[in-house]
């Protein structure tokens, strides 16, 4: 262990920068660590990517992998590859890695296998499908750790039956509050709504980008002709994910999507405005695994189409439902009628997540207690 602790942040895509933003930030202010931004390149476009660094007050990467985009072992193989050079060249005393995403996986197996410890933020959500490719990358990631934080109980419930020791794991919270509270000043001043032409609290915000939603012809058409239906009753903003973009673009649906007038189609939303688009909306509909816990924590309705979660709290306890793209209309309609499920906020989602990370890793390295407890 050095005097100053080089900690490795591994960002890869847009749901991994606002987990990494506020532990940076809380890192920064610690005499004793050294904070250093890894970014793989796994999402490369600005909009995806740069603009979210912005927006987080994130400075540039110290280390960019660029490996752009491949099939899942291509990817995953070129984050391993890449980092393992990476790690090769220097010191490290710990790797921090979020979420789900391939690089999350990807840079989880090479840092293991050089004998560094490695630390899961978001530890033990599962859906228990492993058709999701994101299920893999929690399944591999937290079977590598050496710490995992988890935000929520479900969480540790699921990696004590997997057989992880319960002095690795400590409940932390989920950081992405911490991301929202840190902005959110700036949020509420944003009037995003406003530059799309939109009334506050009456449109619906959507975002699609699942292989299992956005990938089939079928399924992406099914969806199209229910937001269709849906936009003659309340409007509807749409900002594309690449993924989808090329789909909708491929099969002709993107021409219906534009002649519809209740839609609005737009490029993806960086953070900032984006929360400001989330806050003032009257119901999101998303397979993101973000804006379930978003729009949880905000008391506002969601409806997910997926057939599971990997985050049940934000049923049970929150405001997300899961539905089947058939039901979305009357879904919807019944949600204008009865202004949709009220929920509460889970349990240490409460902006301080950060604090108890940054605690933890120090216990870890300094304290020399190979747990992750306090
Ligand atoms: C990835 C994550 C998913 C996460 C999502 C958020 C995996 C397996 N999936 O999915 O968990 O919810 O990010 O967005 O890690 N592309 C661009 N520009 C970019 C990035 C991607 O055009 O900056 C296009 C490419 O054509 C690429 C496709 O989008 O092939 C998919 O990108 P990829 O990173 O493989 O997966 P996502 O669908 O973004």
């Amino acid at each position: 262990m050095h005097a100053i602790a080089k900690i490795h942040l591994i960002a890869a895509a847009r749901p991994n920068f606002m987990k990494i933003a506020p532990l940076y930030h809380a890192l920064k202010k610690e005499s004793w660590a050294e904070p250093v931004i890894v970014h793989t390149g796994q999402h490369y476009d600005p909009g995806m990517s740069g603009a979210f660094f912005q927006d987080l007050e994130l400075p540039e990467p110290h280390f960019h992998l660029g490996v752009g985009s491949g099939t899942h072992a291509e990817q995953t193989g070129r984050v391993m590859i890449e980092y393992e050079k990476l790690l090769a060249g220097g010191t490290v005393d710990l790797v921090v890695v979020v979420g789900d995403v391939n690089s999350t996986a990807a840079a989880t197996l090479a840092a293991a296998k050089m004998g560094v410890k490695v630390a899961h933020l978001e530890a033990g959500l599962r859906s228990f499908d492993r058709t999701m490719p994101e299920e893999i990358n929690r399944i591999v990631t937290d079977a590598l750790a050496d710490l995992l934080w988890t935000p929520s109980r479900d969480a540790d419930a699921n990696l004590l039956r997997e057989g992880v020791p319960g002095e690795k794991i400590r409940f932390v919270g989920n950081i992405m509050i911490d991301s929202l509270e840190m902005m959110r000043l700036r949020i509420d001043r944003t009037d995003a709504w406003r530059k799309y032409g939109l009334e506050r609290g009456r449109y619906g915000l959507v975002t699609l980008h699942r292989p299992s939603n956005v990938d089939g012809r079928e399924s992406l058409e099914r969806l199209c002709s229910e937001l269709i239906g849906i936009s003659s009753k309340i409007p509807l903003i749409f900002p594309v994910h690449p993924r989808t973009r090329k789909n909708l673009e491929a099969t002709g649906l993107m021409t219906r999507l534009k002649e519809s007038r209740g839609i609005s189609i737009e490029e993806p939303i960086s953070y900032v405005p984006f929360m400001n688009m989330v806050f003032n909306c009257r119901f999101a509909i998303t397979d993101s695994g973000g804006i379930q816990e978003e729009t949880t924590y905000l008391g506002i309705p969601c409806l997910t189409l997926r057939p599971n979660t990997e985050r049940p709290i934000t049923v049970t306890e929150g405001t997300n439902r899961l539905i089947q793209p058939e039901e979305l209309g009357s879904h919807v309609h019944a949600l204008l009628e009865n202004h949709g499920p009220k929920g509460k906020i889970p349990e240490l989602w409460d902006g301080h997540t950060a604090e108890r990370v940054v605690k933890s890793i120090h216990r870890f390295l300094f304290e020399n207690r190979q747990t992750a407890t306090t």
